[in-house]
């Protein structure tokens, strides 16, 4: 699990108590990380969404591509157009399933992509955009 915040990630370790040691902790920002070897899954959500700027989303999309195997699939999911336009106080960037697919851009196909209501625990509606994409093998 990754995060540019080791308050995230030491938070999320107390949740999974000693399921946490079976999980690599990396403290990187989503847009330089590098793991340390590509991954068949990438997950994200409320994450991407904060990259307001094309060349901060540009380069997470490099990330993305650097450390997802080809044929791996990603699962991208942030506030839809719908939703709120800040996250934890923060600008976010919304999308729907075409948009976000067209920014995720070439070498991926889409799986499936829906909009689905989420509720926070402090009962706020929060509308969300999930896509499941998967890498071309050829996209490399
Ligand atoms: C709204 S929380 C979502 C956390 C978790 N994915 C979830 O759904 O519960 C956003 C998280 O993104 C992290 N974050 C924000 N910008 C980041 C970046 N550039 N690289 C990596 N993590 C980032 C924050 O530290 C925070 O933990």
């Amino acid at each position: 699990m990754a995060d540019i915040s080791a308050a995230a990630l030491s938070v999320a370790r107390s949740r999974l108590a000693e399921r946490g040691a079976q999980v690599e902790w990396v403290v990187g920002d989503a847009r330089h990380l590098r793991l340390r070897e590509p991954v068949d899954l990438w997950h994200d959500r409320a994450v991407f969404h904060f990259l307001t700027e094309s060349a901060d989303q540009d380069a997470y999309l490099s990330t993305l591509r650097a450390n997802l195997a080809p044929g791996g699939h990603v699962v991208l999911a942030t506030f839809a157009q719908t939703g709120p336009t800040r996250c934890s106080g923060l600008l976010v960037q919304r999308y729907d399933v075409a948009g976000l697919v067209e920014r995720v851009g070439a070498g991926f196909e889409l799986v499936r992509g829906f909009e689905r209501r989420h509720v926070t625990p402090a009962g706020a509606p929060q509308d969300f955009t999930h896509v499941v994409l998967r890498r071309l093998p050829a996209d490399v």
